[in-house]
């Protein structure tokens, strides 16, 4: 089978490398790439961004399976044009992807399927709004109800920080379109995990929890960014907690999605904070997380391939959680987790997130490529004037490593993060730290 990938970064890197070594795969092309994702997919160039320009690709290259990477294109029906002229896709439409792209219809149909989250109401009316935040008493949290690329989220300690967050959602129009909308939501308090479930319209299969590093610097300082780093499994997600959000998060919210005539396929990403009360829903996303995936897909066994385009066909059912890696390796409907820890840590450009310097030369890469169990994954990398590798983006790598513990995952993830090397290289030393037993 040949699998077109949409998307050029960590993730999709991720993703093409599984891919490529699905024993279903035979080819993945991921235009645009880059040159992580040159070394397992074929990256042709694209002759534009429209959907019209994809849609050709995929006819000239006769792929037989889509899968969609990021949150920007599932939002804007890509899927949907895909699957109008037939062509099979692991992700959501533009009705399944408002549980992203819509605060407001995420919200609705969690509070029709009975989904543990905070207490919020939706407002377009400045005062209404300041009203009913006030009502909430503080810490209070308002956010934009479109896609704000993670920075739609003011938590305000003050009464003057909520109206001033308020004032320049609604009246000034920060995010455009995306905060002519916005969500005024009561503060949850307690450490973050995510659930992914793969879903194929009516089933859904949880994958290994993860826990993303939000913030650009240690011990969770500084201003928000896509994400710094991540490790799986999360030990605070203990067994009790993971059926909790399977049976009453992620579950429900796909029945009720299917209820409203929704066929979701692809992946449901919910961000949980678990609260004393039990885990609650922080907000949901369509599509794998950046980093999250970086350490979710070495964890899983199995044929991806064969596991997304089962998800795609709406056929998951009949597939098999593994009892152990082995079954999987050996079933091509098999899924498991492979027992051990993955731990990603990101290489960001110096000024990430804000402004920054492109076009750095990245030195290491090779050497990198020898070690055992680990990936370098690119995210934003290009090839330079004379072909040398080079930064492109502010999260420019993503140094991967998995083994039986999570302190050797960790030791090696950073062995790869010191090996490679650019100028003004940034990356938090704390990843995973909080997940590892103590010293004695
Ligand atoms: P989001 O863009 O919805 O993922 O929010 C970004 C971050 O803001 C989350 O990872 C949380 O740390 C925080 N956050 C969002 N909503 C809440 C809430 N209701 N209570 C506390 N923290 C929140
Ligand atoms: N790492 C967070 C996200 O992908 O949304």
């Amino acid at each position: 089978m040949k699998v077109l990938v949409v998307g050029n970064g960590g993730r999709e890197h991720a993703l093409a490398w599984r891919l490529a070594a699905s024993p279903s795969v035979t080819e993945v092309v991921c235009p645009g790439g880059n040159p992580g994702i040159e070394q397992v997919a074929r990256c042709p160039s694209l002759e534009g961004n429209t959907h019209a320009h994809w849609l050709d690709l995929a006819r000239t290259e006769r792929v037989d399976l889509v899968v969609v990477g990021p949150e920007a294109p599932l939002a804007e029906g890509l899927g949907d044009d895909f699957r109008n002229v037939g062509f099979t896709v692991f992700g959501p439409g533009r009705d399944g992807a408002m549980i992203e792209s819509s605060k407001a219809f995420a919200k609705d149909v969690m509070r029709a399927a009975g989904v543990p989250t905070a207490k919020a109401k939706s407002f377009t009316d400045p005062e209404q709004a300041k009203d009913y935040a006030h009502s909430l008493g503080l810490p209070v949290v308002i956010k934009a109800d479109g896609l704000a690329a993670g920075k739609g989220v003011t938590i305000a300690t003050s009464r003057e920080e909520a109206e001033k967050a308020i004032d320049e959602n609604l009246s000034e129009k920060r995010f455009g379109a995306s905060s002519e909308r916005i969500l005024v939501e009561e503060c949850m308090v307690g450490p973050e995990a995510s659930v992914f479930g793969l879903c194929d319209g009516k089933t859904v299969y949880p994958l290994v929890p993860a826990q993303d590093h939000k913030r650009a610097y240690d011990g969770d300082k500084g201003p928000n960014t896509g994400g710094m780093g991540a490790y799986a499994p999360v030990p605070i997600m203990t067994e009790e907690l993971f059926t909790a959000a399977f049976s009453e998060i992620l579950r429900p919210t796909l029945e009720e999605m299917a209820a409203r005539g929704i066929e979701y396929r692809g992946v449901l990403y919910a961000g949980l904070m678990l609260t004393e009360e039990g885990p609650k829903v922080v907000e949901f996303n369509c599509r794998f997380g950046d980093p999250e995936a970086q350490v979710i897909l070495p964890l899983l066994e199995g044929d991806l391939g064969e596991i997304l385009l089962a998800c795609a066909e709406g056929r998951l059912e009949p597939m098999t959680m593994a009892a152990s890696p082995t079954e999987a390796r050996s079933a091509p409907t098999g899924i498991a987790t492979a027992p051990g820890h993955c731990v990603t840590v990101v290489l960001a450009s110096g000024g990430y997130p804000g402004s920054y310097p492109k076009g750095l030369p990245i030195t290491g890469l090779e050497e990198a490529a020898n070690m055992e169990n680990a990936m370098v994954f690119h995210a934003g990398t290009a090839r330079g004037d004379s072909g040398e590798v080079v930064t492109a983006g502010g999260r420019v790598l993503s140094c991967t490593a998995w083994d039986r513990t999570l302190a050797r995952a960790v030791e090696k993830a950073y062995a790869l993060a010191d090996r490679v090397d650019f100028e003004g290289k940034m990356f938090r030393r704390d990843i995973a730290a909080r997940a590892l037993p103590k010293e004695e």
